[in-house]
């Protein structure tokens, strides 16, 4: 008797995964139908690129269910499940001594055993679906960061895969180059009837090509729900803010980072967003004045990540390991000298330890509020 198609490609149950004892995957549950095309949006760390490189088990969880097609991913032969699951990530890595032809041909006529001439065919009508027909035979490193991506779609294609998973695909890319690569995967979402979950940080795209939006959010998803709901009415709170959040830009310092470029890129995104000239001084001011007299006494390392709202507010959040360290109790020189920072400029500032980190979040809001 043969049996029906499951209706749900993946299913995950009570997913949790844990790095040297700090949970990132949190008893998270999901389920993406067949044929469905779902966007994974939300803040940095929350824990996307976890989830989709435990789904193609390049990660193994610590404990839950996935179900592929009915199966037990755990169970099944690793090969066949990445056979099933095509991955594209951020980093291209297409093999540099191969030209773009090749890097589409080789897993199908190694693994696939696939006889060279047919393999070969099918490469070139990928190249051509991804708009490189004229580059099969180019190497990487003569082609442009976007054409490059481009070829490791195709390359992922030539599997046959039923799933196709994309962890920010186009956020290596120049700014010029991400519509084009969009663009590639939009015609994939529309013609090829492929089951797709895409990590992205592109709001547009998103809400455009998604029968589904996850919101992820400290390692579950918090919300799902259509693009428009999501979009334009999210239920729960943390949802709503993040959606409000026109944009984030994130750092990664250390005690040795260059203010000089550093300064420039705070100053051109707060520019980018039309925040007013007197905000933006005191902006990289007070990031200066805090890093170097509080974090960096205390810390060797940090992420900085700046949101601007659409209301035009500047949201800050630092977040940095090692013992706790609140600026706005502690009663030591640095701590009182950021709290009176922080509290002559921001407002809504707010400290909690998450996941082991500090995190210390204020808002500069526009003069006028
Ligand atoms: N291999 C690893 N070892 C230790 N910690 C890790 C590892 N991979 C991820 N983490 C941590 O797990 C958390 C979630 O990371 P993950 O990369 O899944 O987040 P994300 O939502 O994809 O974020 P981003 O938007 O920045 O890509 C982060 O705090 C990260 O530092
Ligand atoms: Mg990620």
């Amino acid at each position: 008797m043969s049996q029906a198609p499951v209706k749900n490609m993946i299913t995950v149950k009570g997913l949790c995964k844990s790095y040297n004892g700090v949970p990132v995957l949190k008893d998270l549950d999901a389920t993406i139908n067949r044929g469905e095309i779902v966007s994974i949006v939300g803040p940095s760390g929350a824990g996307k690129s976890t989830f989709l490189r435990c789904l193609n088990l390049l990660e193994t969880p610590d404990s839950g269910e996935i179900l592929v097609d009915g199966e037990n991913a755990e169970e099944m032969d690793v090969k066949l499940l990445r056979r099933k699951m095509g991955m594209v990530f951020q980093q291209f890595n297409l093999f540099p001594h191969l030209s773009a032809l090749e890097n589409v041909m080789l897993a199908p006529t190694t693994l696939l055993k696939e006889p060279k001439d047919e393999a070969e065919e099918r490469a070139l009508d990928l190249l051509e679906k991804v708009g490189l027909a004229g580059k099969a035979w180019a190497f990487s490193w003569e082609l442009s960061g976007g054409q490059q991506q481009r070829v490791a779609i195709a390359r992922a294609l030539a599997m046959r895969p039923e799933i196709m998973l994309f962890d920010e695909p186009t956020s290596a890319l120049d700014p010029t180059m991400v519509n084009e690569v969009l663009g590639v995967i939009r015609n994939l979402a529309d013609e090829s009837g492929m089951t797709m979950a895409i990590v992205t940080h592109e709001m547009r795209f998103a809400r455009d090509v998604s029968d589904r939006i996850f919101y992820m959010d400290q390692g579950i998803v918090y919300e799902d729900g259509t693009p428009e709901e999501i979009f334009e009415h999210p239920k729960r709170d943390r949802t709503r803010a993040f959606i409000r959040r026109v944009d984030t830009i994130r750092f990664e310092l250390d005690k040795d980072f260059d203010y000089f470029g550093f300064d420039a890129k705070i100053d051109n995104f707060a520019m980018k967003h039309m925040v007013e000239q007197e905000r933006r001084e005191l902006l990289v001011e007070l990031i200066e004045a805090l890093f170097d007299n509080f974090f960096f006494s205390k810390v060797d390392e940090l992420t900085f990540s700046l949101g601007v709202t659409e209301k035009k507010e500047v949201e800050l959040r630092f977040a940095y390991g090692g013992p706790e360290i609140n600026p706005m109790i502690a009663d030591d020189a640095p701590s009182r000298f950021a709290r009176s920072m922080i509290l002559k400029n921001g407002t809504d500032v707010e400290f909690n330890v998450i996941d082991g980190k500090n995190v210390l979040e204020f808002v500069l809001a526009p003069k006028n509020r």
